[in-house]
């Protein structure tokens, strides 16, 4: 396990695949994410919420896809390449392919003993489920939680010719077989109450068959008092009312989403904002005090203040600069913490390397040179090693490191043409070029 190479309370405005890209490994305990679902739509807040002039855009095509990603899921996982090839469209693939490369860093930054909540909706839910399988291994899949947003039958959809779509999923991982899970649990249902029908000083309470009690455990139930003896003189044991609960399943109809909760002063107005409730539940049951949760969709940061109210360390991150205005404001409003949050742009530089050596230190070149034969990487011509230059395979301002694994030789010539972009870029210009 390693340190977070970042501190409590952190917000940054950004990609979070370059930050997350300069995330230490084995470092978060609990990511809870919402991610874009592909709903085809575009989402902004409206005038004169506190989210006004937030925005985001969960359209896809081929036109969103860095062709590399293909290229490093293709040569990193072909189990996962296959999961994109079997998408229905050019905009599924260009979304799955978007999110399986930022799966692979949140698999790589979580701590063996982390899990992932993965929030979506039908939409996406069986493909994401398949690139998740993939990312994490089916051993590590726990739960599909059904979260119930809002009670069926409302209104436009009460007329649609079809079961209304009033649910989403969500999917847990861990990381390893190793991992905190603490059990919830929920009040009883009245029906469940009524069972206990009997009263003692103690309280209501039920009663039930001794099953396999021996009669020595029976004479200390006695003696406790906790044995309810019938007319017929059968004797059951005493359970009571105040010492039931019900362990939670993975259905969740108890809490309601804002489609119904509408007036709720927990309310932003940014758009896709989810209850505060369902996600303190997710890091009540899957993190301890203490632990780091991280949000890399964090929109207006419900992750985020559901770890605070829990003592919990948080870190989120959003594309859109309105997530940090907006977290702000709620750890004003709704914990009356006048804490500020840190606010950064930059992308982490890792610290879990160990003493690397410089990044075109001798060493490595000496290295890159047996391993590549001698050629460019890029124009594959053969060169005397004086005139092979190191370069970062994803560049270091995309938040990649100077580890030996993302470096490799180019000749000054194909070195300057890719600058700062990716190998696909300068394989096409080569293309052109000859
Ligand atoms: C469904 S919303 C999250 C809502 C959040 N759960 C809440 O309660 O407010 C998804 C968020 O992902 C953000 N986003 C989309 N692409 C991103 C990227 N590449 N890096 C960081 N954030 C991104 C969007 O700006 C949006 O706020
Ligand atoms: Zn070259």
């Amino acid at each position: 396990m390693n340190q977070p190479n970042w501190a409590d309370q952190t917000i940054w405005t950004g990609d979070n695949l370059s930050i997350m890209r300069g995330m230490n490994s084995d470092s978060v305990d609990l990511i809870c994410t919402d991610p874009p679902f592909n709903s085809n739509a575009n989402y902004a807040a409206p005038i004169g919420s506190e989210a006004a002039g937030a925005e985001f855009k969960d359209t896809w095509s081929l036109s969103d896809i860095d062709v590399e990603w293909i290229n490093l899921i293709e040569n990193q996982n072909p189990q996962l390449f296959r999961v994109l090839l079997a998408a229905m469209t050019d905009s599924d693939k260009s979304y799955l392919a978007y999110m399986a490369v930022r799966l692979i860093e949140m698999r790589r930054i979580l701590k063996p003993t982390g899990s992932i909540y993965l929030h979506c909706d039908s939409t996406m839910s069986h493909y994401l489920k398949l690139v998740m399988d993939a990312v994490f291994g089916h051993s590590n899949f726990r739960n599909e939680i059904i979260w119930e947003r809002d009670p069926a039958g409302k209104g436009a959809k009460r007329t649609s010719k079809q079961w209304p779509r009033n649910y989403d999923s969500i999917l847990l991982y861990s990381k390893g077989d190793q991992y905190t899970f603490r059990q919830q649990y929920a009040p009883l249902s009245e029906s469940q109450k009524k069972v206990y029908r009997y009263r003692d000083e103690r309280g209501e309470y039920k009663a039930v068959q001794r099953g396999d009690y021996s009669d020595k455990s029976m004479e200390k139930f006695l003696a406790a008092n906790k044995v309810h003896t019938s007319k017929t003189g059968k004797e059951y044991i005493k359970y009571y009312l105040k010492d039931a609960q019900a362990a939670l399943g993975s259905v969740w109809t108890d809490v309601y989403g804002f489609g119904t909760k509408t007036a709720s002063k927990e309310r932003t107005g940014y758009p896709t904002q989810k209850p505060l409730d369902l996600y303190k539940r997710i890091v009540e049951a899957s993190s301890e005090e203490g632990d780091m949760v991280l949000d890399p969709f964090c929109g207006c940061a419900t992750t985020c203040i559901a770890a605070q109210n829990l003592a919990r360390q948080w870190a989120g991150i959003d594309i859109s600069a309105k997530a940090i205005e907006l977290t702000k404001l709620r750890l004003q409003n709704e914990l009356k913490l006048f804490s500020n949050p840190i606010h950064r742009t930059d992308i982490p530089q890792r610290t879990d390397l160990g003493d690397i050596p410089p990044y075109n230190s001798a060493e490595n070149k000496r290295f890159l040179y047996g391993e590549q034969g001698g050629h460019c990487a890029g124009c594959q011509t053969h060169f005397e090693s004086r005139h092979l230059e190191v370069d970062h395979i994803i560049a270091r301002a995309n938040g990649s490191t100077d580890h030996i694994s993302n470096l490799q030789l180019l000749c000054g010539s194909c070195n300057r043409i890719k600058g700062d972009r990716g190998m696909e870029y300068l394989r096409v210009k080569l293309q052109l070029v000859s």
